[in-house]
């Protein structure tokens, strides 16, 4: 068996292959470039450009304002900063729903602007036919169904999805339908965890759950979430592994008191000049008014003098 350097990229081959031999996959959104160094480096195989940054970042709230330039801007960003991880980008609202030629189009642009590796839609059976035509143009493409926050309006609010049996067999015919059409992996976002073990058992291609529970072949979660970034959103499906909010904040007021008191900057977070260089400068400006033609004269005398290299030399 061929071995791979540890430094390769995931591709959607190694997203299958932990699905087949059981490894859970995780993902985190990312919307900026050091977090997506972040989250390489903490060996995360996937990250998600979710429209999510419309609420996370840009201070919406809901995901329908975001705009392809924003999620192309964003994505250019987490590209750079992603050297292994597989970096998806979400389709925003209002770029592919009027069928599979504006997907297309819209998913190209998203392919070609940032680099990504792959792009995420949202819908089922609805979303079919456009994810059948973005995989037959070569474009990878991940799946997300349950409760799709595009269609927040339509579903009439952050409600668990499936807990009806009507609605289950629909989200289940959802999954079976974005498998058919070659989607490599599919999203259930907040489905009951009984459903969402039932469409895992039942697909083929991995399912990523976010408030789904621990029986879908991975997770992912908003980093805002994780990290408590953003201190007023809590959810009951997002743990939190650490209070980057409230290191912000302690560090942010830190930085106010050291500067009010005076501490901040000291000497060795200073920089200096030449004394010669300095010396010039007092006699071009011997009063507190700039008189610049006092100033050009003592330049040129300087220039004519033998140290004129001092204020090149000051300036390097
Ligand atoms: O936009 C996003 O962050 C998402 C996740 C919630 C899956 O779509």
């Amino acid at each position: 068996m061929s071995k791979q350097p540890a430094s390769r990229a995931y591709t959607i081959l190694d997203i299958q292959r932990m699905r087949d031999t059981g490894k859970p996959i995780t993902m985190v959104t990312a919307y900026d470039y050091p977090t997506a160094k972040a989250v390489d480096e903490a060996g995360i195989p996937l990250i998600l450009v979710g429209d999510s940054l419309g609420m996370t970042v840009l201070g919406y709230d809901s995901t329908l304002p975001v705009t392809l330039e924003d999620m192309i801007h964003h994505g250019k960003a987490v590209v750079r900063g992603a050297k292994r991880a597989h970096v998806v980008v979400d389709l925003p609202f209002g770029s592919y729903q009027s069928g599979w030629q504006e997907a297309l189009a819209s998913a190209t642009r998203l392919m070609k602007e940032t680099g990504c590796g792959s792009v995420k839609l949202e819908g089922g059976q609805r979303s079919a036919d456009s994810v059948a035509h973005m995989v037959e143009a070569g474009i990878p493409v991940m799946g997300h169904i349950g409760l799709t926050p595009q269609s927040v309006n339509a579903l009439g609010g952050w409600k668990v999805q499936g807990r009806t049996p009507r609605e289950a067999v629909r989200l289940i015919a959802d999954a079976k339908a974005l498998a058919e059409a070659g989607a490599y992996a599919i999203v259930l976002e907040l489905v009951p965890t009984a459903l969402a073990h039932m469409i895992t058992q039942r697909v083929s291609v991995p399912t990523i759950g976010i408030g789904s529970g621990p029986f879908t072949s991975g997770q992912v979660q908003v980093v805002h979430d994780i990290l408590a970034i953003q201190q007023d959103r809590e959810m009951k499906h997002a743990r939190r592994f650490a209070d980057v909010g409230g290191l912000m904040v302690e560090g942010l007021r830190a930085y106010r008191e050291a500067v009010e008191d005076g501490s901040f900057p000291t000497a060795a977070e200073s920089f200096y000049m030449d004394e010669r260089a300095l010396e010039l400068i007092r006699r071009m400006t011997p009063s507190d008014e700039d008189d610049m033609s006092h100033a050009e004269r003592v330049l040129r005398e300087a220039h004519e003098a033998p140290d004129a290299r001092v204020e090149q030399q000051s300036a390097d």
